[in-house]
């Protein structure tokens, strides 16, 4: 039987003009600074703007946001709270400090229920950060989001660089849309993966230095736009013509 929830999200999602999964295979390569920052960024640039936090093991997002005393409001569904004009939704409204840990059929239920009962509205793009591997979120995101284009994360190493090939190729056999490759963390001594990326299908975008000033300005937007990492990434924002 159909699940009546699936319609639910497509009618969700009917008004969202670009959904941005910020992915990579790889973990701890800087995904959900990527994606917190481009959500600022492009918000800041005056465009309606979502974030989706996906990692239900460990959010981040509101910890680099500095998001804190918000819960959404039941109206028929809920509608994601919104700070400094962005609509930010994230399963830490539900389970707090704690940890969750979902097996697959868990985490897709609770990702399908989220999706059917969120209120985005009108949105020029919503940015999903996503859990580190290509696992069900991955899926389940490409099954119930059929717009979706992914910019993908890596750090200069072969180690990442191998997982990130790994996940284009997943997303060229299911004719998903890469916008490209990010390289972040760079820093002089580095291995560079820009020629590499002419084996596989994905445009690379640019990179991003390994910023120090980074870590202290989590929770201060003002200071975090002001960070080299910002300003790499808007470049690689206005580049690509988002
Ligand atoms: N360009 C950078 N310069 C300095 N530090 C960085 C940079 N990018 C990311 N970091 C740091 O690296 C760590 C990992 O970043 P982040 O949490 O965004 O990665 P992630 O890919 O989302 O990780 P996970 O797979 O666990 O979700 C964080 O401590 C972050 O501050
Ligand atoms: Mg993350």
């Amino acid at each position: 039987m159909l699940d009546p929830r699936i319609k639910a999200i497509e009618h969700r999602l009917s008004q969202v003009k670009n959904i941005i999964a910020v992915s990579s295979g790889k973990g701890g390569v800087g995904k959900s600074v990527v994606s917190s920052i481009l959500a600022l960024i492009l918000s800041k640039k005056g465009y309606k703007v979502g974030l989706m936090d996906l990692d239900f093991t460990s959010p981040s997002t509101h910890l680099i946001l500095g998001i804190k005393g918000l819960f959404p409001e039941e109206k028929e569904g809920i509608i994601p709270p919104t700070f400094e004009d962005i609509k930010f939704m994230s399963i830490v409204y539900f389970s707090k400090d704690k940890a969750l840990s979902l097996r697959g059929q868990d985490f897709s239920d609770s990702f399908i229920e989220i999706l059917a009962i969120t209120k985005w509205n009108k949105l020029d793009y919503l940015i999903l950060d996503m859990p580190p591997g290509i696992n069900d979120a991955t899926l389940d995101v490409i099954r119930y989001m059929r717009k979706v284009k992914f910019i993908i994360v890596t750090t200069p190493s072969i180690l990442s660089f191998s997982t990130v090939k790994k996940l284009i190729d997943t997303l060229n056999t299911l004719k998903i849309e890469i916008i490209g490759v990010i390289e972040n963390m760079k820093s002089d001594q580095t291995y560079s993966i820009g020629e590499e990326l002419g084996e596989v299908k994905a445009k690379f975008l640019g990179e991003i230095p390994f910023d120090p000033e980074l870590e202290k300005c989590f929770g201060n937007t003002k200071m975090l736009l002001t960070t080299k990492f910002s300003r790499e990434l808007e470049k690689i924002v206005n580049e690509i013509r988002m």
